[in-house]
């Protein structure tokens, strides 16, 4: 195995890589017990070239992406570097925030060499150097903010800012949108196009095609650990080749919505309701049997809303009735009164990761079914895990550890575990985020059976085309009020798009 320099993250000159390529690796094998995360991968970023790297959830995208920047030995395999590339070695923005909630934004930009003066920290020479790299990315947070105080969104570009002040020749980026609202990704694909104009060659890893189709170069598809697509160029490929290559030739299942009877009776009802400083008198309802999503630019209400519904905020006027038995007062009085709530952010919410797959699903299921007053027994638990688990072809069995998981199979394990809960009220935040295709329209599928079963689906996404998939119609928020609906015909991606930037203009 040649495994060059890269132990502190700076590759070593390297032979027989050809001009332009600044990184080769060849023949990348890595095993974890019976798995063959990767198979023989071998994958050549040149400079100047957004690299796509895409693949099924568990493909070994991220696998990959950790023996490159040299975190992960391969078991066998090559990997070089061009001379070029030895000043500034492999950024790496991971998958999962590695940042710290409660340092300011500058700590978390200079965690390892911050600059010194006289032996103390230089506030302003920090500030100074990460000023223009902030500015690039559109962030304009006062240095000192505690980073836990941004929105999801900034945190995962303050992430991306902190691997630029590295200035890397080789930046990765693995699935750095997924929680980015459409604004931000086009800024952030503006910072790539500026990045590859200086030579930079970038990795880049998502799930979401049309992406790979504005900013990629060339890409490269796994499937199973090995590569079934390898550095394709933009020009020569599409959409559906690319999912061929993912899929491995299955069609993508379409399942389209079929719209409720009307007038089933209302499962949640808000009249009037505020939250100081995040909703201003919204009124709305959802109907046994409804998928109805709820839609605005960052910060409009529509995340303040779905909070009030899982008793995680307080209102200051307005009405609220969940289930009929009133407004729940927390998430466990949400959840007693047949609520499930599959969140955005797993890890801060969704999932105890150090514990198995069975406990995360058990202790939700036990407040829920044991909501009847009777604890539900092992085997019912039991039950209706693996009936879920099934469902989502989660991958890794009960006792398996949730942080073994691929980033996407931890999402399902948030999906099965209030799935098995049998809820009469159902609150998605982005449910599918980071989640790839197939998964993706299977939970599709799986939302619209809810809906079928007599449960309220109420959702949020940050993919529009997600709310056009599974929604009957969209509720469009607008500096915290309701101030229009979309649905029928109307409901597109473009549809959308125009009812919320159109009231959400300065
Ligand atoms: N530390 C580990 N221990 C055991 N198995 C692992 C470990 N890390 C990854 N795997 C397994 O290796 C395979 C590839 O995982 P990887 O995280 O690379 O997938 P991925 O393509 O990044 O998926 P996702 O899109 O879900 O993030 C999966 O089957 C996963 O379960
Ligand atoms: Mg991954």
């Amino acid at each position: 195995m040649t495994y060059d320099g890269v132990a502190d993250g700076r590759p070593a000159d390297g032979d027989g890589v050809a001009r332009g390529d600044l990184l080769v690796a060849e023949g990348l094998v890595k095993a974890y017990g019976g798995v063959r995360a990767l198979d023989g991968v071998g994958i050549r970023l040149r400079a100047g070239e957004v690299h796509a790297l895409v693949g099924e959830n568990g493909a070994g995208k991220s696998t990959l992406v950790r023996v490159l920047s040299g975190t992960l030995a391969p078991d066998e395999g090559s990997l070089r570097f061009a001379r070029e590339a030895r000043a500034g070695g492999i950024a790496v923005v991971s998958q999962e925030l590695s940042l710290f909630p409660d340092l300011s934004v500058r700590e978390n930009l200079f965690p390892h060499h911050p600059p010194r003066r006289f032996g103390l920290l230089d506030r302003g020479a920090m500030d100074r150097a990460a000023r223009p790299v902030l500015a690039e990315l559109g962030l304009d947070p006062a240095p000192g903010t505690l980073l836990g105080e941004l929105p999801l969104a900034e945190q995962q570009l303050t992430e991306i800012a902190r691997a630029l002040l590295r200035r890397p020749s080789v930046l990765v980026l693995d699935e750095p949108t997924s929680a980015l609202p459409a604004a931000a990704v086009d800024r952030l694909e503006g910072v790539l196009r500026t990045l590859t104009g200086r030579g930079i060659a970038i990795l880049y890893v998502t799930h979401f095609l049309a992406e790979v189709m504005r900013v990629a170069h060339r890409v490269t598809v796994l499937r199973d650990g090995r590569v079934t697509l390898a550095g394709a160029r933009r020009e020569d490929v599409g959409v559906p080749d690319l999912v061929t290559a993912m899929l491995g030739g299955a069609p993508p299942r379409q399942v389209p919505r079929t719209p409720v009877a009307a007038g089933g009776p209302a499962a949640v009802e808000l009249s009037g309701v505020c939250v100081p400083g995040r909703l201003a008198d919204v009124s709305l309802a959802v109907r046994a049997g409804e998928v109805v999503g709820v839609a605005g630019l960052q910060g409009a209400g529509h995340a303040a809303a779905l909070e009030v519904v899982c008793g995680r905020t307080d209102v200051s006027a307005g009405r609220v009735d969940v289930a009929g038995r009133g407004r729940p007062r927390s998430l466990r009085d949400a959840v007693r009164a047949g609520v499930a709530f599959v969140p955005s952010d797993r890890k801060r919410h969704g999932l105890m990761t150090d514990r198995t797959v069975w406990e995360n699903a058990t202790a939700v299921s036990r407040l829920a079914l044991g909501r009847g007053g009777l604890l539900p027994s092992r085997a019912e638990l039991a039950g209706s895990i693996q009936n879920v688990t099934a469902r989502l072809r989660l991958r890794g069995g009960p006792y398996d550890v949730v942080n073994r998981l691929s980033g996407g199979n931890q999402q399902k394990v948030v999906f099965a575990k209030w799935l098995a809960t049998d809820p009469r009220v159902v609150v998605l935040d982005d449910p599918t985020r980071g989640v790839d295709v197939g998964v993706r329209s299977e939970m599709h599928r799986i939302i619209g059976e809810l809906a079928a079963g007599g449960a309220a689906v109420l959702v949020a996404s940050t993919d529009p085309a997600e709310l056009t998939e599974v929604c009957d119609r969209v509720l469009v928020f607008v500096r915290g009020r309701v101030v229009g609906e979309v649905g029928g015909t109307e409901l597109t991606e473009h549809g959308l798009a125009v009812a919320i930037q159109a009231e959400g203009g300065p």
